[in-house]
């Protein structure tokens, strides 16, 4: 994909991958965001959705109302369908507050949210740290998170996600891994085996919030006829042998995929991807009793 010129971004692409596109603001965006963004508290978005356009609208006008279409066209696109933000440079107005500001505005100019039933509203904030005793990989710093996609367990369409990281201290590993679906070696093989299309029942553990299960396949066809996936590790569960054989060889093949993009995302960092054709995991963390990331997450739907 041609890099587009948008006054106020620096544009480039991802030093590991020409699929992921970085968009540096300029000073004066994000001075000017910052100063758009004392209109409204976090509760006041929270609770008034409107006001989350207000602030994407703003986001959009300070780049020539461009970067609604440019981000789009980003994630829809097959061969690219990532995108990681960051102001260019860690100025102090760079806070929590405007990241989670700045989070809900980018995701405001590509879609709705989906309610994040873990957190009770449309974004979810979350630390790891050394001690968890949660029931899900999510917290847990010293394993492995494996590569899945989001929103396999629950109803709502969940087209892409967007991953904030507003905090870190003590942290030594713990890298995002990122796999685009037509990197994947074992694509072909897998995508075509008869069980991947059969329906598989998905739960999810308490700490979710979701008392539904659903039942999709793991591998479906776009309206292209490209293949799609959806799965993660530790939520399907398999009626039979086949099912339980499948899954892990499945498995065995995403974490063994030499092609699989590990990289330290800094602090301030937003990035947004397809989730229907890229998978994202997480290396374990080195051990530290201090250990502390705190991340905001945010999946929902593209607008038609
Ligand atoms: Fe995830």
């Amino acid at each position: 994909m041609e890099l587009e010129k948008i006054d106020g971004l620096n544009i480039q692409h991802h030093q590991q991958s020409k699929r992921i596109i970085n968009i540096q603001l300029e000073d004066f965006i994000v001075e000017k965001l910052a100063f758009n963004f004392k209109k409204f508290d976090i509760l006041t978005l929270e609770y008034k959705p409107f006001a989350r356009f207000t602030f994407a609208n703003v986001l959009n006008e300070l780049t020539s109302n461009q970067m609604s279409n440019y981000f789009m066209k980003i994630l829809k696109d097959r061969n690219t369908g990532c995108l990681i933000v960051n102001p260019k440079n860690n100025i102090s107005i760079v806070d929590q507050d405007f990241l989670v500001k700045l989070s809900t505005a980018i995701t405001h100019l590509i879609g709705n949210p989906n309610h994040d039933s873990m957190a009770g509203k449309y974004y979810a904030r979350f630390h790891v740290k050394h001690l968890d005793d949660s029931d899900s990989y999510l917290r847990k710093p010293y394993i492995n998170m494996d590569l899945h996609t989001d929103g396999t367990y629950v109803k709502e369409k969940t087209d892409w996600l967007l991953m904030t990281k507003l905090e870190e201290k003590n942290v030594k590993g713990g890298e995002s891994v990122l796999l685009h679906l037509d990197d994947w070696e074992y694509l072909e093989k897998l995508s075509n085996d008869p069980i991947g299309k059969q329906n598989f029942i998905w739960g999810s553990p308490r700490s979710k919030n979701v008392e539904y299960k659903v039942e999709h396949p793991v591998f479906s066809k776009d309206k292209n006829g490209l293949t799609q996936i959806s799965y993660i590790d530790q939520f399907p569960e398999p009626k039979n042998m086949e099912q339980g054989l499948f899954l892990q060889k499945l498995s065995n093949a995403l974490e063994g995929s030499k092609n699989k993009i590990e990289t330290k995302l800094p602090v301030g960092s937003c990035i947004v991807a397809n989730n229907y054709f890229w998978l994202h995991g997480r290396k374990p963390f080195e051990e530290n009793k201090n250990l502390s990331r705190e991340l905001l997450r945010i999946r929902g739907s593209f607008f038609n």
